[in-house]
């Protein structure tokens, strides 16, 4: 019978002692080149099952005592062994093994282990330092696993932050997408509008420009000029101008107005993505809150009122776009939060080490069992395909990469309100010198 276990590679096929055999003469074998590695010897009965092992510091006691060979050296060898050596199946895995030994080895180590197989026989020795090898090399294989999986895990961490972002940018430029809409369909309208009324007006110069060439020129007949003054007179009649001017002014000015919302639409926009070069840029947050909050005007509109109390703040070195989508992401869970229809209050201030921006809501408020989980990768409580739960986790990195704190309270049916501590580093250097 073979076996490619790991404790099979370990085996020494050691020739057993037989229990009748002299303690001398086992003292002689254990001598020999071939038994110098071992710490003992197996017995074994007429059947080849272990009986027990006889271990060379037994031997040695006996040796060491005086005539000690003469008196006892021709006793059989079952009088000095142990009969409850440790016994291992050859079937059992390598980590079983080595915690059954490191479980019944007595210390100073003075014996090996028999191993036995299936049927119970004795099949060989083996010895505490091969497992111990044995073991460090598996050890040693688990951990580059380990550390190959580790790699995977930064990887695919890194990967998933991306996609995060890409989720949010795509969900922002939706947002935008819709917002830049209503600005544009009216404009559009306007533009129309303008066009038609301007027309009138286009055909009136047209006939006071026959009319004046008719005046200039003291060739023109009575009858043209007559024409050319009855001409202008109706067209006169139906541009109405003084009518007109009203109508158009409100048609520019709305116009106007219109197109300066795409314009702040498109800044927001820019200034939301744009890419950061440094941590160093030095960032007004309460910016960032405007820029956030025009991205995120979709999804609020109909969910809340925004309530901004905003106070004055120190620029601080951050990574803007990361900040933006910190708020973007507590913008748009308080929305989400709210039921109906309520607030979204966002405070900022600032205090000598710090800057603080607070964002609360009316919102559902949190169970203590859901709240303790907000911060965890994938924890959502939204439907498939509404929430990945990344949100929050990405969200509390960034603060902890810009060396600040994210903190939550809620209180289920009354609200939540997030606290964001972001440090004023020049103020921490200047307290620390002082
Ligand atoms: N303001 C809030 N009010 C109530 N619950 C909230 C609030 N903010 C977060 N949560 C809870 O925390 C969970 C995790 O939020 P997180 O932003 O990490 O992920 P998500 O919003 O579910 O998904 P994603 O942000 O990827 O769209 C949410 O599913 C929700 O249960
Ligand atoms: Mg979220």
């Amino acid at each position: 019978m073979t076996t490619t276990s790991a404790l099979a590679r370990l085996l020494k096929p050691v020739l057993p002692l037989a229990p009748e055999m002299s303690i001398a003469d086992v003292a002689d074998r254990l001598l020999t080149p071939e038994h110098k590695a071992f710490l003992s010897l197996p017995i074994v009965d007429a059947a080849g099952y272990p009986l027990g092992l006889v271990s060379r510091s037994a031997l040695q006691d006996i040796f060491m005592q005086r005539f000690g060979r003469d008196l006892r050296g021709r006793h059989p060898v079952h009088e000095v062994m142990n009969p409850a050596p440790l016994i291992v199946s050859l079937d059992t895995s390598l980590e079983q093994a080595a915690k059954q030994i490191t479980g019944q080895l007595q210390y100073p180590i003075t014996e090996d282990f028999i191993l036995i197989d299936a049927q119970g026989q004795y099949r060989g020795l083996g010895t505490v330092l091969d497992l111990l090898k044995a073991m460090e090399a598996r050890i040693a294989q688990r951990n580059a696993v380990l550390r190959r999986a580790l790699v995977d895990l930064k990887e695919s961490q890194v990967q998933l932050v991306q996609s995060e972002k890409m989720a949010s940018l795509g969900q922002m430029v939706a947002g935008v997408a819709h917002e830049l809409n209503t600005p544009l369909g009216y404009v559009k309208n306007n533009v129309q509008l303008l066009r038609e009324l301007s027309a009138p007006l286009f055909e009136l110069a047209e006939a006071q420009a026959a009319l004046a060439d008719c005046l200039a020129d003291p060739d023109c007949a009575e009858a043209r000029l007559a024409m050319a003054l009855d001409n202008a007179a109706k067209a006169r009649e139906q541009a109405a101008p003084e009518l007109l001017v009203e109508d158009l002014t409100q048609l520019f000015d709305d116009t106007l107005y219109g197109l300066q919302q795409i314009a702040e639409l498109v800044v927001g926009l820019k200034d939301f993505a744009r890419l950061d070069r440094a941590m160093s840029e030095e960032v007004d947050l309460n910016d960032c809150i405007r820029s956030a909050l025009v991205i995120a005007r979709n999804s609020i509109k109909d969910k809340a009122e925004a309530i901004l109390q905003l106070g004055e703040l120190p620029r601080i070195p951050c990574a803007p776009s990361q900040i933006n989508q910190v708020l973007l992401n507590l913008l748009t869970n308080a929305a989400q939060a709210i039921e109906g229809f309520g607030q979204i209050r966002v405070k900022t201030w600032a205090e000598d080490a710090a800057v603080f921006i607070s964002v609360q809501d009316s919102g559902r408020g949190m169970q203590a069992a859901v709240l303790a989980r907000i911060f965890d990768p994938f924890f959502t409580t939204k439907p498939v395909g509404q929430g990945t739960g990344l949100g929050l986790s990405i969200s509390f990195k960034i603060i902890q990469d810009h060396g600040g704190l994210i903190r939550v309270a809620s209180e289920p049916g009354r609200g939540t309100r997030f606290l964001i501590r972001l440090p004023r580093p020049q103020a921490a250097a200047l307290q620390r010198s002082a």
